[in-house]
């Protein structure tokens, strides 16, 4: 008897090697590892993973290869390194050794920021005035890679952004990045902890926008993380001091001697500063609609607040 014919699916072709290679991811602990061994196989064919489906066979050479990724995860090397690429809103960034991962929590502060900046003023703040329309200024303080800058410039329109980075290793695949993509950018390095350089200083009281994602970690944390975030992202981009927020408190403070009244700040925070990020505004006295935001997964992640319209040039001027 003839039974059924069975259509070998050309997935099926690389199914051996795919849960061979995300059993041993699994054992060592990756998070996604099918997602991982996936994107690897995909890696080492030279295709898009979205086109494994169409794959019959698995040459030698990129078995051989896909072999060596594999190990290479399995020690824990984060998946972005292999590929060399981050995936961040609509962007691909060039990443690697010596600058930060952008993350997916960071892709929705992102989005709150543009929204926010692109929507009317809300009638309950009657201080901010309309934007110019030539396009908004935005400011990207501590940029990394260049993904939140990157984003305001691909999807503001007429936006020009300036991205400011202290990291010589995180200012090169930022400078990579801005150059690849042909956007109107400025990239200023700075330490936004100190002094503002010349070039920063010169957009004092202009800036329509400025986002954030500083490093933000509290230094006791340090033997909590995964190895792909101690081992592989630069010490610089995560730790934040004793109580994590040494940074954001300078972020605070440039971005309000930077903004013209009524300009917006968006900070990234780690998920424990949900009271203490707003309290920091709070505190300051020279802004208004402070907000606390959660992330996709409901945790506490972003805090927003407005430059007061006039007051607060005691503070500005006490600053230097
Ligand atoms: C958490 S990473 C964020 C990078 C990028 N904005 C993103 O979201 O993917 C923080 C970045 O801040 C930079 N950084 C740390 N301290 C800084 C400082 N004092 N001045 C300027 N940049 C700083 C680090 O080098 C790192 O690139």
């Amino acid at each position: 008897m003839i039974g059924p014919s069975v259509t070998r699916g050309p997935a099926a072709a690389l199914a051996p090697q795919l849960a061979q290679a995300a059993e041993r991811l699994r054992a060592a602990g990756v998070a996604s590892p099918r997602a991982d061994a996936e994107q690897l196989a995909a890696f080492a064919l030279g295709i898009s993973r979205s086109r494994l489906v169409g794959v019959d066979e698995l040459p030698a050479q990129a078995a051989a290869h896909l072999d060596e990724l594999v190990g290479r995860r399995a020690r824990r090397e984060p998946l972005q390194h292999l590929t060399g690429l981050a995936g961040f809103r609509y962007l691909d960034l060039a990443v690697g050794p010596g600058v930060f991962i952008p993350r997916p929590e960071t892709e929705s502060v992102v989005g709150w920021a543009i929204a926010a900046l692109t929507s009317p003023p809300a009638l309950t703040s009657p201080s901010v005035p309309s934007l110019e329309p030539r396009g908004p200024v935005c400011v990207d303080l501590c940029a990394g890679s260049g993904a939140i800058t990157l984003s305001l410039a691909g999807e503001v329109p007429g936006a020009r952004v300036h991205a400011v980075e202290v990291d010589p290793a995180a200012l090169d695949w930022l400078r990579r990045n801005v150059a690849a993509s042909r956007l109107p950018v400025t990239v200023h390095e700075a330490d936004v902890t100190a002094a503002p350089t010349a070039s920063l200083a010169r957009l004092t009281g202009s800036v329509d926008l400025i986002v954030s994602n500083p490093p933000y970690l509290p230094d006791a944390d340090r033997d909590e993380v995964e190895p792909e975030v101690g081992e592989h992202d630069p010490p610089q981009a995560l730790w934040g001091g004793a109580d994590g927020l040494d940074v954001v408190r300078a972020v605070v403070a440039l971005a309000a001697r930077l903004l013209r009244p009524g300009g917006l700040l968006v900070v990234e925070h780690a998920d424990g500063h949900g009271a203490a990020a707003p309290g920091l505004l709070r505190a300051d006295g020279r802004w208004v609609d402070v907000a606390d935001h959660p992330d996709l997964a409901g945790r506490d992640r972003f805090v927003s607040g407005r430059r007061q319209a006039g007051g607060g040039e005691r503070a500005t001027a006490e600053e230097g």
